[in-house]
């Protein structure tokens, strides 16, 4: 479990990026933060792999206050998968996937055949191995991404907009991917996107952001989505645009939502620990009446 307790972020220009959060975080499920530029995500998941300290408060993993672990070990622990993958450049996809085994002391030869390992593990084949990132595609690199966050076989995977940069059907591909991998991993992630789509489709969890990381409303896609917490979560979510209109209704496998137009858009079903909601239809379809 990862706890922030009333945690501040001031950087040295003034900028209060995140003001007094309180936010716990579940072990082995997906929290997902969303949010609008510039709303601190970034900031608030960089404070839990001690990239950014925070100004006061105290974040906690497991009980313990991560102020006091040295940082190289502490992100030992935990797995960074950056915006745009982050990859470099004048590296192979192995050697991308595997430079964390190197600088933890792994052998070379071990540390490849685990890279190889998590080139299956995210769908990625292994012919790719010897490659360049510049000679793979966008969805092709976000997975050498998700695999170099996944090298230390870390309990918390932190994911910052992972699935940005590509288009929408490889963008769906990799959520589907990332819905399978947890269902087998069962990893605690945090994931941050602007995307409120991709929010309901991968949270457990949701905290949807305003600005300064402030929490407007926290809770599964289903609560959030039967009993928006006020004006900003209904016009965040969509609830109150014809396009969307979103509501759920009982079906026969879980909470049907209803679009604006009156159709079925999608299924949540068992929101139990383990498995996440599946949703398995677009929540974003032509409007032709609205409301
Ligand atoms: N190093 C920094 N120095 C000063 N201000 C910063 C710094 N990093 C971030 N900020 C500011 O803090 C606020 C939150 O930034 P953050 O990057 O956490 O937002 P975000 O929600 O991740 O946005 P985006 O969706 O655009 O990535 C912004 O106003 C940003 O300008
Ligand atoms: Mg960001």
């Amino acid at each position: 479990m990862i706890e922030f307790r009333s945690v501040t972020k001031q950087f040295p220009d003034g900028t209060r990026a995140v003001d007094s959060l309180s936010l716990v975080i579940p072990s082995r499920k997906t929290t997902v933060l969303v949010g609008s530029s510039g709303s601190g995500k970034t900031t608030i998941l960089r404070m839990i792999n001690r990239m950014v300290d925070p100004t006061s408060g105290v974040v906690e993993i497991d009980g313990d206050d991560i102020a006091g672990k040295e940082p190289v070990k502490l992100r030992r622990g935990i797995g960074y998968v950056m915006q745009n993958s982050g990859l470099l450049p004048h590296r192979k996809v192995i050697d991308n996937i595997a430079t964390v085994l190197y600088l933890t002391g792994v052998a070379r030869g071990r540390a490849r055949g685990r890279a190889l390992e998590l080139m299956d593990t995210v769908g990625l084949d292994r012919a790719f191995a010897d490659r360049y990132p510049s000679q793979l595609s966008g969805g092709q690199q976000q997975r050498v991404g998700v695999a170099r966050g996944l090298a230390v076989d870390p309990n918390i995977l932190l994911m910052d907009e992972p699935f940005g940069a590509v288009d929408p059907i490889v963008r769906s591909e990799l959520q589907q991917e990332l819905l399978r991998l947890q269902r087998e991993l069962g990893k605690t992630v945090v994931f941050v996107t602007h995307d409120i789509d991709e929010a309901f489709l991968l949270g457990d969890q949701i905290a949807i952001l305003k600005t300064g990381g402030e929490i407007a409303q926290l809770g599964t896609p289903t609560e959030i989505l039967s009993n928006p917490a006020d004006d900003f979560v209904s016009s965040f979510v969509g609830t109150d645009r014809g396009a969307r209109a979103l509501h759920l209704a009982p079906g026969r496998f879980g909470n049907l939502v209803i679009d604006g137009t009156g159709r079925p858009a999608g299924i949540l079903v068992n929101e139990s620990p383990t498995e996440g909601p599946s949703w398995p239809g677009q929540t974003r379809g032509p409007s032709t009446d609205g409301r």
